[in-house]
């Protein structure tokens, strides 16, 4: 869709250059005619328009079209940039106007149909401005599609030696928004899944979703996020459960994230009698919550395919250590690009953070890590690509991945990655692999974070 802006300023350069071209290209014979008049013949060289060059550039832009009605579906966040250009491309209409109506007629065809998809474009911005509120990795390739159009309206320089500058001053100044752009869409990484790396380099600015479902700041205790590994169908689906005590007796689903947004469920649970849980560190992963239980102290899961419910006890895990804000954090679920983990203290850890990996078919523990980390120093821990990281607070709105375990190698780090909270305190904090993003229960708030990996 950024394309036709470029198109735009390519026709704009185009409109200076038709009438200026006479010297350079003009093939222009004289004869006196019949009533003694001169007549003059002008031949305009076949270059005259770049014709050709513009159909693959409508072509490309129609492509892009097509391809942005498609990513809509999955965009997520977004934020406000799109204002930005809708102004732009008003201001742009404008100018179309004024130049059409001192064309020719072949050139103002190609306007017809540019004005056609210029309108269409805007309706576009419009409809994703207003339904979503943030980026999207449709700017990834609308960043290589744009420098490729750069390339070509440098080639069409050589038609034309005047107005030049304005031209490319816009190219400039629409390439350089999309480079911030660009800069932020680091963060949305093409390659989910991917491990090879060496760990999170940097945590981004929190984005702030909004008060939770229950419209009330006492609802301190609870969880949000996405299913770790979405079964089919359930792609889009988000969970939450808060309250005003560390209990966990219900939980919220919600089919997408405008349903989120509109705090509009499909389907709330209510947690029967017996099944009740504590801490809130669960997390959504194959369709089934897993959290910690109450009575016995275990953990369990509840199955979303059948409503069913079921617990594991963990022998050696101890409620005597929790995360440092909140009481009964005994159990932290995490979901990883390696699966399924839980993380505990025990009376033989003396208190640090033992990490199982949780093999999901028997619901068992398959391989257990003893890290250095002591779980009461700890705000919250989460795994990503089998490496455990624990928080701490730094301060009122800072926050710190303070150490890090990694199950490969068994090799401990202290490290100091930095990064914003919204409010002080926070009871879940968890990574979905699904997304690379981090998901935070922030005193009521429902904040998330991207995650930049060290690539090296
Ligand atoms: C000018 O145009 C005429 C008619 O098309 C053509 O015969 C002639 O070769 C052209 N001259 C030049 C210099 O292009
Ligand atoms: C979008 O984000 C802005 C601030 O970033 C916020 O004021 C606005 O309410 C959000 N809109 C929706 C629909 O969430
Ligand atoms: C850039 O343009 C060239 C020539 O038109 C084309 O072959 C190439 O595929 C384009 N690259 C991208 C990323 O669009
Ligand atoms: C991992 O990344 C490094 C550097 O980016 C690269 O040289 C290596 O080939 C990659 N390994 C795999 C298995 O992709
Ligand atoms: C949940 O139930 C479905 C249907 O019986 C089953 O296929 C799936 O494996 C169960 N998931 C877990 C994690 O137990």
């Amino acid at each position: 869709m950024l394309p036709i802006l470029l198109l735009l300023l390519l026709l704009s350069h185009a409109s200076a250059w038709i009438p200026g071209h006479d010297l350079e290209f003009v093939n222009v014979t004289s004869s006196v005619g019949e009533s003694g008049k001169c007549v003059c013949h002008i031949y305009l060289p076949e270059t005259t328009f770049p014709a050709d060059r513009v159909q693959d550039l409508q072509q490309v832009s129609k492509d892009l079209t097509l391809e942005v009605e498609i990513q809509i579906n999955k965009m997520i966040n977004y934020q406000g940039i799109f204002e930005v250009y809708l102004k732009e491309l008003v201001d742009l209409t404008l100018r179309v106007d004024i130049l059409e109506s001192s064309f020719d007629n072949f050139i103002k065809l190609d306007f017809e149909l540019l004005r056609i998809e210029l309108t269409e474009f805007e309706l576009l911005v419009s409809r994703l401005k207003e339904s979503f509120n943030s980026t999207s990795p449709i700017f990834h390739s609308l960043y290589t599609e744009i420098s490729n159009m750069t390339l070509i309206v440098n080639q069409l320089e050589t038609f034309d030696k005047s107005n030049l500058e304005v031209t490319r001053i816009e190219l400039a100044k629409l390439q350089k928004k999309l480079e911030e752009i660009q800069k932020e869409q680091d963060f949305i990484k093409p390659d989910i899944g991917n491990c090879n790396h060496t760990g999170i380099m940097s945590i981004s600015k929190p984005m702030v979703v909004h008060l939770n479902a229950n419209l009330n700041a006492g609802f301190q205790y609870g969880g949000w996020g996405k299913d770790s590994k979405p079964t089919r169908g359930y792609e889009s689906m988000y969970f939450y459960g808060a309250y005003t005590s560390p209990s966990v007796y219900d939980f919220y689903l919600y089919t997408d994230y405008k349903t989120l947004i509109l705090r509009s469920s499909f389907k709330h649970y209510d947690i029967p009698r017996g099944w009740e849980g504590t801490g809130n560190n669960y997390i959504v992963h194959s369709n089934t919550i897993y959290y910690q239980h109450n009575s016995p102290f275990s953990m369990s899961k509840l199955n979303l395919t059948t409503s069913k419910y079921d617990y594991r006890v963990i022998p050696a895990a101890s409620t005597a250590f929790s995360y440092s804000h909140s009481d009964n954090q005994n159990m932290d679920f995490s979901a990883d690009e390696n699966g399924l983990w839980v993380m505990y203290a025990s009376e033989e850890s003396k208190g640090k953070i033992v990490l199982a990996k949780i093999d999901e078919k028997s619901f068992g523990i398959e391989n257990e890590w003893n890290t250095g980390a002591f779980k009461r120093t700890a705000v919250n821990a989460f795994m990503a690509c089998g490496v455990m990281y624990a928080t701490r607070s730094v301060s009122l709105n800072t926050e710190e991945i303070y150490y890090s375990f990694d199950t490969k190698t068994n090799e401990e780090k202290h490290l100091s990655v930095h990064f914003q909270k919204f409010q002080e305190t926070y009871t879940n904090l968890h990574y979905n692999p699904s997304d690379q993003k981090l998901y935070m229960y922030n005193n009521g708030f429902y904040v998330s974070y991207n995650v930049r990996f060290n690539k090296e």
